[in-house]
């Protein structure tokens, strides 16, 4: 699996998260932090290194999966190394809520 991929495995699983307008930012359980961009808009999504250099992102892509275990080979991106790793962290927050019809 890798950073790319990702974010496809939910699409083909009927999971959507994304919220128009809205750049989201979703902790995938036991696993990377899924950020995705809204379908209209026009937004592009980079991701760049501490000096500002751009990293490579396939260009039909909206969304990339970033490490948040630190085991990844691909840092900043997800390779599915937490599988392994043992990664646990539910990505649950006390305050959160379900996304709502005013959302949309
Ligand atoms: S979260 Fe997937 S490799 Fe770290």
């Amino acid at each position: 699996m890798t950073a790319s991929e990702q974010p496809a495995d939910d699409a083909a699983q009927g999971r959507a998260y994304s919220v128009p307008g809205c750049v989201t930012i979703r902790c995938r359980q036991h696993g990377p932090l899924v950020v995705e961009m809204p379908a209209e808009g026009g937004l592009r999504l980079r991701v760049t290194d501490h000096e500002g250099r751009e990293l490579p992102l396939p260009d039909h892509k909206r969304a990339v999966a970033l490490c948040r275990c630190g085991q990844t080979a691909t840092k900043p991106f997800c390779d599915g190394s937490h599988k392994t790793a043992g990664q646990k962290s539910t990505g649950d927050h006390p305050e959160a809520r379900a996304p709502s019809a005013s959302d949309a």
